[in-house]
């Protein structure tokens, strides 16, 4: 179980390095990340390194017994090189330069940035591969994170090699892109521009390949460097910090070419509800690469700096995050940063170490989840405890929020956490997955919910319609199986895939108002659906057309207001071993409650544990079970087993507001 920080020690003079080292034992940490933001300091001037720094900051830590999890410290290029090379600066859509004064200020494609940047880790390779205090190596920092979409010249070249390699002609590209559509035909991919700044709508397919191609271009990045340290003798695990669902970055796909995911997060400590989203969060990154314990790169010991409003945490509550992560399979808390700033943006942000010193709530509590963890046995890695999957797939995400469609206020995140939030109200174990990992039987999953899933492989619809034929449940729709990869309707309308799996054909979608539309607009804001299987509830944003297509299909609920009243809402159709639902509309919370208590008694998924309030989680990792009071009443827990901390038996437990509990039930 690792415990630790980030640790700038160049914010800091020498003589203080010392007293660093003798506090992070007193804390318990045992791993810090080093040298993040240390490009500057490392490199002055092109062509000369200054290592001796960082070799005593290295051997005082090793010293010390605390391991290194060295950073390549490419994530914010040094003055020298923005002036010498104002070209590797990136570009917002207007053409506006991001310049330096700040962090991330690097075109990704750039190639003196990855000139620059290949040099930098060549030389903290060669270095550092064989110290014995790095036992990881840390890539960069947060990739994409202040900047989501790069539109410079460097963008531009690569964004056409992008293409050539992906299309090889050209006239495969304009197929896919279906440029026959306002004169948009390219005779050769030097025509093509990212896109930029233009009057009207831009083509949908050249939006989806740019998103593609900017979480690529991250990639390379990453993939560069991992190169140069595995070919300098790096044989550590090598990570790059992962934000839960960011956007730009294609984590599904990324994860494969990580040794382990290691993960940011910093819930809103003023929402009581923002531990559901942690919790989404912890399960996807677990998801990512579920055979490999994940770690918690960074979180916060209390405020920060960035939100409009910065409180304090609640006392415990960062302790009561930190398991919750252990719980959805953690291995390790770290927080940004060791010792807080005194100087620069991020001088109010807590830390570790606070600027107040160690007669402090947040000291008392670093300390005392050091002793915690440090108590830990080996957790169990690697166990599949879910019979629940959430499908969240990044390229719906970028395609579903695409414009000009029937409903264009569509927040694709939010109507997957709704759904989230549903199924964590009942305790139950979920991995969040991308279609093509929803498998059933004795090794996969029961159920499996599958929102919004507009843009659709084959082999998708494949996996999805395999799952049901081996027992699994499937609950689809709205606004799902409506193109191809590139964003192309299919011949014969819609569901031209899963439209025979659950014995349904669409004819229109139904947009609803929009969520933002003036209260006095016409039109139906939501759409009341029940019937037996779901009691009254609210859909919003759309209200399909959906109508029975086979025999064997039955009627679940249906609409029972607007325009659509007395037409299927929700469907139903026995198929192989497992059954297909197909639901029309999308609930608000309460309905996704309702749907969702109907489809896991349906399925037959128990939660982890029964009975328990809402503002108490559960999770389980293979035979240990972690139960956190998420800021509410106390709690009596039944649950027989052995106190992971305390090496004790235990018949029940009683659990404050914040306070946790980790048992093996074996
Ligand atoms: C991110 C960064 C850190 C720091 C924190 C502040 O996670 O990686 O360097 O800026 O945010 O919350």
């Amino acid at each position: 179980m690792h415990y630790g920080a980030d640790y700038n020690p160049e914010q800091w003079p020498e003589e203080i390095w010392p007293d660093d080292v003798a506090r992070m034992r007193e804390a318990g940490v045992t791993m810090v990340s080093l040298g993040i933001f240390s490009w500057s300091r490392i490199q002055p001037r092109e062509g000369e390194f200054d290592f001796a720094w960082l070799d005593r900051v290295i051997d005082l830590l090793h010293e010390g017994g605390i391991a290194v999890d060295l950073a390549t410290a490419t994530a914010s290029p040094p003055p020298w090189a923005s002036a010498t090379y104002p070209e590797l600066l990136p570009q917002d859509e207007n053409g506006a330069v991001y310049w330096p004064g700040s962090r991330q200020q690097f075109a990704p494609s750039s190639p003196v940035y990855r000139r620059l940047a290949a040099e930098l880790v060549t030389a903290i390779a060669e270095r550092y591969a064989t110290h014995p205090a790095v036992v990881m190596w840390h890539v960069n920092n947060e990739y994409g994170c202040h900047l989501n979409m790069d539109y410079s010249d460097a963008a531009r070249d690569a964004f056409r090699r992008w293409l050539l390699d992906r299309y090889e002609t050209v006239d495969a590209l304009n197929a896919a892109w279906g440029t026959n559509f306002w004169s948009q035909r390219y005779q050769s991919f030097e025509e093509v521009f990212p896109p930029r700044k233009a009057p009207y709508s831009h083509n949908p397919g050249q939006l989806l390949d740019y998103r593609r191609f900017t979480s690529d271009m991250l990639l390379e990045c990453y993939l560069m460097e991992r190169e140069i340290l595995r070919g300098a003798g790096a044989t550590q695990p090598i990570t790059t910090n992962f934000m839960g669902a960011f956007k730009p970055a294609n984590y599904a796909e990324w994860a494969q070419h990580l040794d382990l995911v290691s993960d940011d997060a910093y819930p809103d400590p003023n929402d009581p509800e923002s531990f559901r989203a942690a919790a989404f969060q912890r399960d996807l990154v677990r998801s990512l690469k579920p055979e490999v314990p994940w770690l918690l790169m960074e979180q916060a010991t209390n405020a920060l700096n960035w939100r409009p409003a910065n409180a304090p945490k609640a006392p415990g509550q960062m302790a009561a995050l930190s398991a919750q992560a252990i719980g959805r399979g953690a291995d390790g808390i770290l927080f940004f940063q060791w010792r807080q700033s005194k100087a620069g943006a991020e001088k109010f942000h807590s830390a570790m170490l606070p600027h107040a010193g160690t007669g402090t709530r947040t000291w008392r509590e670093v300390t005392a989840l050091g002793e915690q963890l440090a108590a830990l046995p080996t957790l169990p890695a690697g166990s599949h405890d879910a019979r629940v999957a959430l499908v969240f797939d990044w390229e719906n995400w970028w395609a579903v929020e695409a414009s000009d469609h029937p409903q264009n206020g569509v927040d694709y995140l939010a109507v997957v956490q709704r759904w989230y939030r549903a199924l964590h109200r009942r305790h139950v174990q979920v991995d969040i997955v991308p279609p093509s990992r929803v498998v059933g039987g004795a090794d996969g999953y029961d159920l499996a919910l599958a929102p919004l899933l507009y843009l659709m492989r084959d082999s998708d619809a494949a996996a999805l319609t395999a799952f049901v034929d081996a027992g699994g449940h499937l609950l689809a729709g709205p606004f799902t199986d409506v193109v191809d990869e590139y964003d192309r309707f299919l011949d014969g309308g819609f569901l031209t895939r899963l439209g025979e799996l659950c014995g349904i054909r669409l004819e229109d979608f139904g947009a609803l108002v929009a969520p933002d539309a003036p209260p006095t607009s016409l039109g139906e804001r939501e759409a009341r659906f029940s019937g037996e299987f779901v009691p009254e509830a609210t859909g919003t944003l759309f209200a399909e057309e959906v109508s029975l297509a086979a025999t064997d299909a039955t009627v679940e609920a249906s609409f029972t207001s607007g325009r659509r009243a007395g037409h299927p809402a929700l469907t139903a159709r026995r198929a192989g071993r497992g059954v297909a639902r197909y639901l029309a509309t999308v609930p608000d919370e309460f309905g996704a409650q309702l749907v969702v208590d109907r489809v896991l008694a349906d399925a037959g998924v128990a939660p982890v544990l029964p009975g328990l309030p809402e503002h108490v989680e559960v999770a389980r990792r293979g035979e240990l079970v972690t139960v956190v009071n998420q800021g509410g009443a106390r709690v009596d827990v039944p649950i027989t087993g052995v106190d992971a901390v305390a090496g004790e038996r235990v018949d029940s437990l009683q659990l404050d507001a914040y306070e946790w509990a980790m048992v093996f039930v074996r």
